[in-house]
């Protein structure tokens, strides 16, 4: 069985890009494949965060996903911060990567690479990741576009780890998801739904009520020519909105759109298809805000199954590297 690894960030709330482009695909996985994934608090170090705020988002998200159907039987669902060997395993690498390739990093660069006041833990932050995913011997990471550099730096590191020390690491994949809806920001439908830009009324969010779901999509940015069609290039907002509803109805965009007439029609059956998946999610969520005992007992437990996994690498990387066993 393919072992898949992902991991995301307890940072900003969860929108329907996240949904659809990966959650989605991380409950279908978890049935076939061997799936690990991740809550990387200590990554989110990197925004400096309030530390109650970190906290209550590190919960809020595990909820999240819980109520997204993430199976904490299927799947090993954890904290990063719960299982050390992440942060053990950055060091032998940071001492595998270079200084020359850690400043290259297009995100390092984006976040103020070249002041002098920018943190450590930003410029060390692909390696922290590339931890990630070699302690669990992963096959396959599935990652959005904006990953995929950070994917490569892992695969130099392991490769050159290997090559220096012996067969110690597995060399894993980037995957671009099978299905997934690249979701676009409502409002500038040229760019993606991000959590990182302010986009209120562009951005729904997974927790937002039916009435502001329908408000955003009703306000949504069209075009004037008043034809349905799938076109992102030309239409990028009735692309957009078609997208939503396919992902929304496991339907194929362009043969919805064949189906729809009226700007008014595609809008009110894409708020309502999207209340649809999401009400049950937001139910589901309220019944672990309620029991955030439970939500802590399914963490410990991932942590446990994640730790078991991710130490025996972390001994071999070790030992292989010449450090003495405790
Ligand atoms: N850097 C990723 C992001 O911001 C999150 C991440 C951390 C990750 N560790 C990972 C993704 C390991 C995949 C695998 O989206």
């Amino acid at each position: 069985m393919a072992r898949v690894l992902s991991g995301i960030q307890p940072s900003g709330d969860l929108h329907l890009g996240n949904y659809f482009g990966a959650v989605r695909n991380w409950v279908n996985d978890q049935t076939t494949k061997d799936a690990f994934f991740c809550v990387v608090d200590l990554h989110a170090l990197t925004n400096t965060p309030d530390p109650e705020e970190l906290r209550r988002q590190s919960i809020q998200l595990t909820s999240l996903l819980l109520a997204a159907g993430i199976d904490p039987l299927q799947s090993t669902l954890f904290l990063q911060s719960h299982v050390p060997s992440h942060q053990q395993l950055a060091w032998i690498l940071e001492c595998t990567a270079t200084y020359g390739e850690l400043r290259r990093m297009t995100q390092f660069k984006d976040k103020g690479g070249d002041q002098e006041t920018v943190r450590v833990g930003l410029f060390t932050y692909p390696v922290l990741m590339a931890s990630d995913i070699l302690l669990y011997q992963a096959d396959e990471v599935p990652v959005g576009d904006d990953q995929r550099q950070h994917l490569e730096l892992t695969r130099e590191l392991a490769q050159r780890f290997n090559n220096r020390y012996g067969q110690i690491f597995k060399v894993p994949n980037a995957t671009i998801p099978a299905v997934g809806a690249r979701v676009m920001d409502l409002q500038h439908p040229e760019r993606k739904m991000s959590k990182s830009v302010a986009s209120p009324l562009g951005t729904i969010g997974l927790l937002d009520a039916p009435s502001e779901i329908e408000k955003k999509v009703k306000k949504a940015v069209t075009d004037t020519d008043d034809m349905v069609r799938f076109d992102p290039q030309l239409k990028p907002g009735i692309a957009n909105l078609l997208s939503l509803l396919a992902a929304a109805t496991d339907g194929d965009p362009k043969v919805l759109a064949d189906s729809y007439q009226r700007y008014g029609d595609l809008k009110r059956d894409t708020s309502e298809a999207l209340v649809a998946i999401l009400t049950p999610l937001q139910e589901r969520y309220e019944e672990f805000q309620r029991d955030p005992a439970q939500v802590l007992a399914i963490l410990k437990l991932g942590a446990e199954k994640a730790r078991s996994v991710a130490e025996v690498t972390y001994a071999s990387a070790a030992d292989a590297v010449g450090l003495i066993a405790p």
